[in-house]
């Protein structure tokens, strides 16, 4: 159905200030009317774009365009209204926070045209928390190919606001948040900014990035939606302007994209909410991105999983298998070499690790460093570096695989690629059908260090097609992805439901390297959580490294009741239990908990929550009828109220709590817990709590 008269009344309601704006201006309301997206040209005929959010300018008019070597899509420019449309569709995610998902939003087409007779259309869509809007390039006789060199694209800000960001780079995305306001976010970033050659060199911020007004109750998430042949963007600050610009990854020649037209560009997001609950709640990048190409879907599994890899990390052990530091996979006789034995994939301890998940109802098991090729990581010299066929002399696979399946456990592969996307599209096919032989159907892929082809970024545009190619040729496969130093996520996961998981942050690894301050994970969720699930690599019982007597000394930043509530803080259809088991042993009444929280979720309500300092939220098992609810704090301690209304009325339920002891605080006694159970509780109850600093309280509601 597709009216311009319907949206009429949108435009009548509309706020009408912007004195930049001409006559052909068109202003998209959003379904409830609190959101007006302006769009039409400047007196120069540039092309330019607004919002209003109840009343208020939240992007001052922005500049849109497109500059290539071919053509520059700048300004003389007319428009013309295409068409229009409303949208109300509810749609049923493969897994998710929520069982439905509402996609309801009014929507135009607007074409821009030069006196030459050269044309690009903005496609908008106004939403109730937030807009979107992409570039599309018409089939026309004027425009064919486009050496991209620039998106015009800018985020005007109405005023100094508070920034919660990470330093734009091209190539990782593992960064602790700052937070500072506009004006000053940059050399706040200081030491986060310098360093390796791959950051961007002007101000810049990746996106996801949130913004806060410091005077109003508006906060505004800047990202992408459905991240297709393109490159990723950044954005770059103007702290004087108070404006971003978006910043494309250019490959080494300097060029954003190749592309040839008809093409369509990512969305440009803006989530836009007056409060910290409802920007989390927002599926607004997934609606943006298209449904599922998979049309059976009944493969894709979600799973909690355990891992050997924790064992480098603590120190002392290595994901190779001897120290020949010169082999060369495909090449050396790996029989032939000497075991360095600090090799934890080895059959025994994977054995060892099988009948711990078994017993514990933990249903995969991640062995990471079971394949030829970590004796060196010199990737980026040679176009060899590891063999996705080929199991270390150590690492008895079949026998394995088939001691995994008679426990009722199943083995999650590993391609660790050390970013030679080439050479793992060369071996993809066989290593795919190797996994699909030997009975795994999960993988973790990982691109650390520098990107093969050596003229790529780990976000340019060639690289993004790289990603979602291997997510549609494991979906070939029936092969789940979990993909770390890949590029953000953009919501592809609902186009590629096979894709359950992504790193593309700082994730829990780095407790092994210094520690996440607890602030970290009150960001995530608002930031690189929006854009699709984390496999953050919750479950750390034991954070005080130097307990292992290996020489590191790193401290998690963490209570242990915390790393409970991250379950539901974080959650991801692939969830990992990352510590050892014998940690797991010496807890086994908190452990309780990993074994009994589900990964697959029917609804979600976030009951407080505000950027970096804190995050209360209750969700609905997807398979029975018990509520599961996470609380999270910074480094302040908290004192949190769980009101229980959201609960169906006159059902009781027993409450299992576990929650920070008295005396507990990450720094100095992070294991003191409690665990305490209510007999009943109902829609009436309050739930009181101290959390720690940097403390945590995880609830199981189970019906009575
Ligand atoms: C970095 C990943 O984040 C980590 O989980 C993995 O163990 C190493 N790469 C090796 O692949
Ligand atoms: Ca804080």
């Amino acid at each position: 159905m597709k009216t311009i008269a319907k949206l009429s009344f949108v435009a009548a309601a509309a706020f009408c200030s912007a004195a930049a704006f001409a006559a052909t201006d068109y202003t998209l309301g959003s379904p409830d009317g609190r959101i007006a997206f302006k769009i039409g040209t400047d007196a120069a005929g540039r092309p330019t774009y607004s919002v209003d959010f109840k009343g208020d300018v939240v992007i001052a008019p922005s500049a849109l365009g497109l500059v290539a070597d071919e053509f520059s899509i700048e300004k003389n420019l007319t428009m013309q209204v295409l068409e229009a449309d409303t949208v109300d569709v509810t749609w049923q995610p493969v897994w998710g926070e929520y069982a439905d998902v509402r996609n309801n939003y009014n929507e135009v087409l607007v074409a821009f045209s030069d006196p030459e007779g050269r044309q690009v259309n903005v496609r908008a869509r106004a939403f109730d928390d937030g807009v979107g809007f992409r570039y599309e390039m018409p089939e026309q006789k004027k425009i064919n190919y486009t050496t991209l060199r620039n998106e015009l694209t800018q985020f005007a800000m109405p005023a100094d606001m508070t920034v919660y960001a990470i330093p734009g780079d091209y190539d990782s995305d593992e960064y602790l948040y700052t937070i500072a306001p506009m004006s000053q976010v940059w050399d706040k970033m200081d030491g986060l900014r310098t360093g390796d050659n791959n950051r961007i060199k002007v101000p810049s911020a990746q996106t996801p990035i949130l913004l806060k007004h410091p005077g109003k109750p508006v906060y505004m998430l800047v990202h992408e939606a459905a991240l297709v042949n393109y490159p990723a963007m950044a954005v770059e600050i103007d702290a004087d302007a108070k404006v971003l610009t978006s910043h494309l990854t250019p490959d080494k020649n300097g060029v954003r994209a190749y592309l040839q037209a008809p093409y369509i560009t990512p969305w440009r997001t803006i989530i836009i909410t007056d409060n910290g609950p409802d920007m989390l709640a927002s599926q607004l990048i997934y609606n943006l991105n298209e449904p599922s190409k998979i049309k059976d879907t009944s493969w894709i599994k979600p799973r909690k999983f355990m891992g050997v890899w924790w064992e480098m990390f603590t120190g002392g052990k290595t994901w190779a298998y001897s120290d020949k530091y010169n082999a060369k996979p495909g090449i050396t006789d790996y029989a032939a070499l000497k075991p360095n034995h600090r090799h934890p994939a080895n059959t025994a301890n994977v054995k060892r690790y099988i009948d711990f998940a078994s017993a514990n109802g933990i249903p995969a098991l991640l062995v990471e460093g079971w394949n030829e090729g970590w004796e060196d990581w010199a990737a980026y010299r040679k176009n060899r570096q590891f063999i996705f066929d080929k199991p270390y002399p150590d690492f008895a696979l079949d026998s394995l695989v088939e001691y995994a399946r008679s426990k009722g456990v199943q083995l999650v592969m590993h391609h660790e690629t050390a970013g030679n996307a080439a050479d793992y599209e060369r071996q993809l096919d066989d290593a795919f059908r190797f996994m699909n032989k030997h009975g795994y159907d999960a993988v973790k892929t990982g691109y650390v260090g520098h990107i093969i082809p050596r003229s790529e970024h780990h976000s340019s545009q060639w690289m993004v097609d790289h990603y979602n190619h291997v997510a549609e040729k494991a979906a070939e496969h029936k092969i789940m992805i979990d993909s770390h130093e890949a590029v953000r996520p953009t919501g592809m996961m609902r186009t590629y439901p096979n894709w359950v998981a992504q790193e593309s942050a700082r994730g829990g690894e780095y407790e092994s390297f210094g520690g996440n301050p607890p602030e970290h994970t009150t960001m995530l969720p608002f930031t690189r959580l929006k854009g699709g699930p984390m496999d953050y690599t919750p479950g750390l019982f034991e954070p005080d490294l130097s307990s292992y007597g290996q020489g590191n000394k790193s401290r998690g930043l963490t209570t242990l009741a915390r790393q409970l509530a991250l379950y539901m803080t974080m959650p991801s259809p692939l969830q990992m239990l990352c510590d050892l088991p014998e940690n797991y042993e010496r807890f086994p009444d908190a452990f309780q908990f990993l074994k009994d929280v589900p990964v697959e979720w029917r609804d979600a309500r976030y009951l407080e929550a505000e950027p970096g300092d804190y995050i209360t939220v209750a969700r609905l098992d997807k398979n029975s009828d018990d509520w599961y609810i996470g609380a999270i704090t910074d480094e302040n301690p908290r004192d949190v109220v769980i009101d229980l209304s959201f609960l169906p009325k006159g059902t009781d339920y027993v409450a299992t709590i576990y929650r920070d002891g008295d005396d507990a605080h990450y720094l100095t006694n992070p294991q003191s817990y409690k665990i305490e159970t209510v007999k009943k509780v109902n829609s009436r109850s309050k739930i009181k709590r101290h959390l720690a600093p940097g403390g945590g309280l995880a609830i199981r509601l189970q019906k009575k």
